[in-house]
């Protein structure tokens, strides 16, 4: 059970803060299609704390996102603490600190998962910015930075003696970065180390990977990552495989116009030249029908909206005239997303740099 102001959630779902991706337009689609809570892309504290346009952007939020966190990230206390503050004045619902980040330039830095090698700083971190701000600060982090290394049940408990309100744990190791099992059976064993809310996070896929995490681990959230990536219909669906109801895949012209919708939102956000940062979406939408590989690598190729949007509409028009004759018109065989299948998804967040 998750509480954020007088909301009680049970079996939360989350959208994971994802660089590049979670941001306005499309939390704002996965709360519509069914997801409890979502969180900002990482915004960069000294980009905060130098007042960086992008890093200022990042934390904007529509109110009917709520509830919302902003995840912030960076190595030193003082700009932590102040970009907590900066967050604050916003309003989110929670602060969430990110403890996880694995890519090079962040957590060779210290900051992400490079937090890790230092928990005593990590844990000030928690407890300064706790004190710094009056709304819940939570942390997204690992299980630890490599195999030899780890220490989430100890890391776990400090972070929540240093006032934390929550956990949310990566279940991967730094050096796994994104692909490998995710290893769900530590989410117990944390739960029994800690009385506050731990939500899983890793290789969630599906609406069954949500019912079995849920019914394996306890976990109080399911956080979706990559497996909302062009199918932000996840929530929904595991909303109803929760409520022991079968799962309905959404047909394509259904996912064609939420494709169409979150171009046309997105594009609004980013102006002309969002057309190609687009691109990682279509994969998603499209796959599982046949020719979705031919339309994706259409797609590609234009730099405008309208012959995107004529050649997903051609596509559904033929789809739809092979159902009327009969014909099939899945993709043989039937692609089943697997954790570490990264194609076409982006797979590493950039830094928070001032553009
Ligand atoms: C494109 C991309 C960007 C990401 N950006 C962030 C981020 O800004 N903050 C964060 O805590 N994690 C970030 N992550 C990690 C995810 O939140 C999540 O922990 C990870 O993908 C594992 O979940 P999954 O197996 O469901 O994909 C990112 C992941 C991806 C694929």
């Amino acid at each position: 059970m998750i509480r954020i102001g007088d909301r009680e959630i049970p079996q939360a779902l989350y959208l994971a803060p994802m660089e590049e991706v979670s941001d306005r337009t499309f939390r704002v689609l996965c709360r519509e299609q069914g997801a409890d809570v979502v969180v900002t892309e990482f915004v960069n504290s000294d980009g905060l704390t130098r007042k960086c346009g992008k890093s200022l952007r990042k934390m904007d939020f529509h109110p009917g996102e709520r509830p919302i966190g902003i995840q912030i990230y960076g190595q030193h206390l003082e700009p932590m603490v102040a970009a907590a503050r900066m967050a604050a004045e916003r309003e989110p619902d929670f602060i969430d600190i990110n403890a996880g980040c694995w890519v090079k330039k962040v957590a060779g830095r210290g900051a992400g998962a490079g937090l890790l090698k230092d928990p005593d700083h990590l844990a000030a971190i928690v407890s300064s910015v706790v004190a710094a701000v009056d709304i819940p600060v939570t942390v997204k982090t690992r299980l630890g930075w490599d195999e030899n290394s780890i220490h989430i049940l100890d890391n776990a408990r400090r972070i929540e003696d240093a006032g934390a309100a929550g956990l949310t744990l990566h279940c991967r190791t730094r050096s796994q970065g994104h692909s490998g099992p995710a290893d769900w059976s530590w989410i117990p064993r944390v739960k029994e180390a800690v009385r506050f809310p731990v939500v899983l996070n890793g290789g969630v896929m599906n609406a069954e990977d949500v019912v079995r995490a849920f019914r394996e681990t306890g976990a109080d959230g399911v956080m979706i990552a990559r497996g909302a990536i062009g199918s932000p219909w996840i929530f929904r669906q595991a909303k109803e495989a929760l409520a022991g109801r079968p799962v309905a895949s959404p047909p394509p012209r259904e996912r064609v116009e939420l494709c169409l919708r979150h171009l046309r939102l997105f594009l609004e956000a980013k102006g002309p030249r969002g057309i190609t940062a687009f691109r990682k979406f279509y994969a998603g939408y499209v796959k599982g029908y046949v020719h979705a590989s031919k339309v994706r690598v259409s797609l590609m190729a234009f730099l405008e909206a309208g012959p995107i949007e004529e050649r997903l509409r051609a596509w559904v028009d033929e789809l739809e005239a092979m159902e009327r004759e009969g014909r099939s018109i899945e993709a043989h065989p039937a692609p089943t997303p697997q954790a570490d299948d990264t194609a076409g998804l982006p797979v590493d967040p950039c830094g928070d740099v001032c553009r």
